[in-house]
């Protein structure tokens, strides 16, 4: 496994420089001197990367605002839930989300993602994501501002948990509009 060699590369390196700084110790003493912290970062790094490029196709799904892109990096027990708690949006199963999918996209053209911030934490597989939209709709733009939060696999190829807080209060008023609008026409 390509990841196992860089692990073991890791600790080669590690164990080298080791031995650079301490002249005297014998052999045997070397693997009390890898702390605990310097042997977690050596095992977890591998999947920094992977779970970066992961969160880089989930933007790009939604900038090219293709459903099937959207759906390809989940796990197929991924939960996608909308935030903050008190709007009660029950937590969507991947067919679930699809199915939202399927009625929104008509509605939104040119659904545009910029991100704003991102912040990777190998350790707990986790990324924080601050990002802007825009869309155009039959009522005019669309703006929102999300915080995603996303729970990647081990592996960092894909999300088994996405969390997304949206402006709630723009959104709310928002879909009540277009969906008026949509009646009507
Ligand atoms: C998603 O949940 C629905 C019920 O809410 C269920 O019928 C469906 O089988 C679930 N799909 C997956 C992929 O878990
Ligand atoms: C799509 O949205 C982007 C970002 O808001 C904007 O710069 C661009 O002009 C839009 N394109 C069209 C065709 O509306
Ligand atoms: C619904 O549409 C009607 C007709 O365009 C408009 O007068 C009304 O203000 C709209 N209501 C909302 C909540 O957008």
């Amino acid at each position: 496994m390509k990841s196992i060699t860089l692990i073991t590369a890791a600790m080669s390196i590690l164990v080298v420089s080791q031995i650079l700084q301490s002249p005297n110790t014998t052999s045997g003493d070397i693997w009390f001197h890898l702390t605990f912290e310097e042997c977690a970062v050596a095992i977890v790094q591998p999947n920094l990367q992977a779970q970066k490029e992961t969160a880089r196709a989930v933007i790009d799904a939604y900038n090219a605002w293709d459903a099937h892109s959207i759906m390809a990096y989940r796990t197929p027990n991924c939960q996608h839930q909308v935030l903050p708690v008190s709007l009660g949006r029950a937590a969507k199963n991947n067919s679930e989300y699809r199915e939202y999918l399927d009625t929104i996209m008509p509605l939104y053209k040119n659904f545009t993602v910029i991100v704003k911030e991102e912040v990777h934490d190998a350790t707990t597989r986790t990324c924080i994501i601050h990002a802007f939209s825009t869309a155009s709709t039959k009522i005019g733009l669309y703006r929102n501002e999300y915080t995603l939060i996303l729970t990647f696999t081990e592996d960092g190829r894909r999300v088994a948990k996405f969390d997304e807080f949206i402006d709630s209060a723009y959104t709310e008023r928002f879909a009540i509009a277009l969906l008026n609008a949509s009646s009507i026409s």
